[in-house]
């Protein structure tokens, strides 16, 4: 009995902490490694991502950028790869109710036309560009 209370405490317990590292990253990378210079472009970029409209960074040479959002310049001491990934990818996953667009939410598309089914506002590489770049402002000047 006690045995079998011990059992399920435990697979209970592991059950939330596995769910609460889904609800807060996405491990698995959306496509091949990215590459840091390309992500820094798509970040300042007006035609693709834009992030700068929203966030600060550090050092970036681009004029007007917003402070909606959290500065990022040391986001990568702060979340780690996987975190960063969830956010781009759906931040609200994270915060149900931010003003942050999902760059790469392909479920709830039920009512979507078919034109447009998987389509996303970023291709997976360029979601992968962004989160090589972001990983390593750790605040440090460059
Ligand atoms: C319309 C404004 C807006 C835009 C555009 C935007 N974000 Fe955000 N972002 C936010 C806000 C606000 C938050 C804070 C979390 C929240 O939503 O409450 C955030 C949070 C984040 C975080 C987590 C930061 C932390 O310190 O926890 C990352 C990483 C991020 N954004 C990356 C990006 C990237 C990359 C882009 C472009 C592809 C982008 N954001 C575009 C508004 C924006």
């Amino acid at each position: 009995m006690t045995r079998a209370v011990l059992a399920c405490f435990f697979l209970c317990t592991w059950n939330l902490v596995t769910e609460a590292q889904e609800a807060d990253a996405m491990t698995m990378p959306l496509a091949a490694a990215g590459d840091p210079a390309i992500g820094r472009a798509i970040f300042s970029d007006r035609e693709s991502g834009h992030c700068v409209l929203c966030h600060q960074v550090d050092g970036l040479e681009v004029p007007f950028q917003g402070n909606l959002g959290p500065a990022l310049s040391d986001v990568g001491a702060r979340l780690t790869e996987a975190q960063i990934r969830l956010r781009i990818v759906d931040n609200t996953k994270v915060n149900p109710g931010t003003v942050m667009p999902s760059y790469y939410r392909t479920t709830d598309l039920h009512q979507v036309g078919r034109a447009y089914q998987g389509e996303t506002v970023l291709s997976a590489a360029e979601v992968e560009h962004l989160v090589a770049w972001l990983s390593q402002l750790t605040g440090r000047k460059e």
